[in-house]
């Protein structure tokens, strides 16, 4: 076997399969992992593509065992860590070698080592799928000189899934933290559908008095239609799973209290700095913050009573409404990152990362492959503006506002679908209530204001002097 040119350090559960998925691709591979006994085990473990695979016990030997010029991939934990390695490889690496950072780093912190003046090439590239993804076809949103990308291209486009179309979801995002910040928006979208699946479900069980095995099918029926998508399917799994201990709906016995690892706070956060509206998104890492507060929701409960008995609402309603939220999240979500291209100085093309999500990646649905075409008529366009999703809107909406009106009007919170109506509601009144914000502004601190008439009036009257 000839020396490999790419090499892997980090064989936790994402490391090992895209470790096995690039050897599976004919790429020979080098990899090491700081405990050596999870490198050997690994080798062992992977069966005929051992033979692709060189294991090292050393990040030494690890370099020592590549041909150059080398492409090293980390996938160790996001912060530290990263640093950490790309401090040991510096001694150790040529110019024009490349270590490419595989794990869900802050965007900051890419775009900070992209411009650190590294003694090696350097790219961040957000990868999704989780570990089934990694090992048979992620979604790879690259981040990077382009001539770096055109070195990986062929590896990245080789391990990554393929859309219906035979496209391959891996594509340049733009350079330095480009591809981590792509990612990161896509983490941000996945909280909000997850979030919404989940107030839908609540409708469902609480609203509706259905039972786990009962929601199952309804999200499988949804599964065929226009929602068709991964987190949907997978839902309809979850719903339907049996408790293996005690029988009975597994969902039933699962703790209502979510974790996170913190890359939807990222996307909120950078939403906020951007100071571009992402309100879905904001709501479903509220309500993941509220959701681990179950000691003051319980508290709550026992000094305002429980929601209600039942509430009315369509199925079909919450179908629709879950069609309108989704719409309006990613158009969020791709305005969001418009924002960001300007503000970073990235090239971000709006249809080329609906393509990525395409497949492979957690947020994959059968819409995305609509947003792409809606997005290359006019990238710069808010995707609720666009004809074809302007009609999806106009006959979804008035089913979201059913839904909203029935949580609020019966006491099932649902965070997400109602900002996802609020903004609507805004994004679609030309004359606004701001008038008001203005008029208070100059009141209390003579901040100015303009008139619509376009007459020149520095202050209002009640500015003294
Ligand atoms: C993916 C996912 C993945 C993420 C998990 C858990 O695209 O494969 O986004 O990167 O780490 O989904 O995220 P939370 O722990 O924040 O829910």
């Amino acid at each position: 076997m000839q020396k490999p040119q790419v090499g892997l350090v980090g064989l936790g559960t994402m490391g090992a399969a895209l470790a096995l998925n690039i050897a599976e691709k004919g790429f020979p591979i080098a990899v090491w992992n700081r405990t050596t006994s999870v490198t050997h085990d690994f080798h062992a473990g992977a069966g005929d593509l051992a033979a692709r695979i060189v294991p090292t016990d050393t990040l030494q030997a690890l370099v020592a065992a590549m041909a150059g010029p080398r492409s090293i991939i980390l996938m160790v934990p996001a912060g530290q860590p990263v640093d950490d390695q790309l401090a040991a490889l510096a001694p150790l690496l040529q110019p024009e070698d490349l270590v490419i950072d595989a794990g869900n780093a802050n965007f900051h912190d890419t775009n900070r080592r992209a411009a650190a003046g590294l003694p090696f090439g350097f790219m961040g590239i957000g990868v999704s799928g989780g570990e089934e993804g990694a090992r048979h076809g992620p979604a790879i949103m690259a981040g990077g000189l382009p001539i770096h990308w055109q070195r990986m291209r062929k590896v990245f486009q080789a391990i990554a899934a393929r859309a219906e179309d035979g496209t391959p979801c891996a594509d340049h995002m733009g350079e330095g933290g480009a591809g981590h910040f792509v990612k990161a928006v896509h983490n941000g979208i996945e909280y909000a559908d997850m979030q919404m699946i989940a107030e839908v479900y609540g409708v469902m069980r609480d609203g509706l008095g259905m039972s786990a095995a009962e929601i199952a099918p309804v999200f499988a029926r949804w599964n065929e239609g226009v929602l068709r998508s991964y987190l949907v399917e997978i839902s309809a799994a979850v719903a339907g799973a049996a408790d293996p201990v005690k029988g009975g709906p597994l969902l039933d016995m699962i703790v209502d209290a979510a974790g996170q690892k913190g890359t939807g706070r990222w996307t909120a956060i950078e939403a906020q700095n951007l100071g571009t509206p992402i309100p879905v998104i904001e709501a479903a890492v509220m309500a993941r913050n509220v959701s681990s507060r179950r000691g003051e929701r319980a508290a709550g409960e026992a000094l305002y009573g429980p929601g209600p008995e039942r509430v009315e609402v369509a199925l079909d309603d919450l179908e629709q409404a879950l069609i309108a939220g989704k719409i309006l999240c990613y158009a969020q979500g791709f305005a969001m990152m418009t924002a960001a291209a300007g503000e970073f100085g990235w090239a971000l093309d709006m249809p080329r990362v609906a393509r990525v999500w395409r497949a492979g990646c957690i947020i994959r649905s059968a819409m995305l492959n609509d947003m792409a075409e809606a997005l290359a008529e006019d990238p710069g366009r808010n995707l609720m503006l666009a004809p074809f999703f302007a009609d999806h809107l106009r006959r979804t909406l008035p089913a979201l506002r059913r839904v909203v009106a029935a949580g609020a009007l019966h006491g099932l919170g649902l965070p997400a679908l109602s900002a996802g109506l609020a903004w609507f509601d805004l994004m679609r009144t030309a004359r606004g209530t701001a008038n008001m914000i203005q008029g208070q502004r100059d009141f209390f601190g003579l901040h100015g204001f303009q008139r619509i008439d376009g007459l020149d009036q520095p202050h209002g009257p009640w500015a003294k002097g």
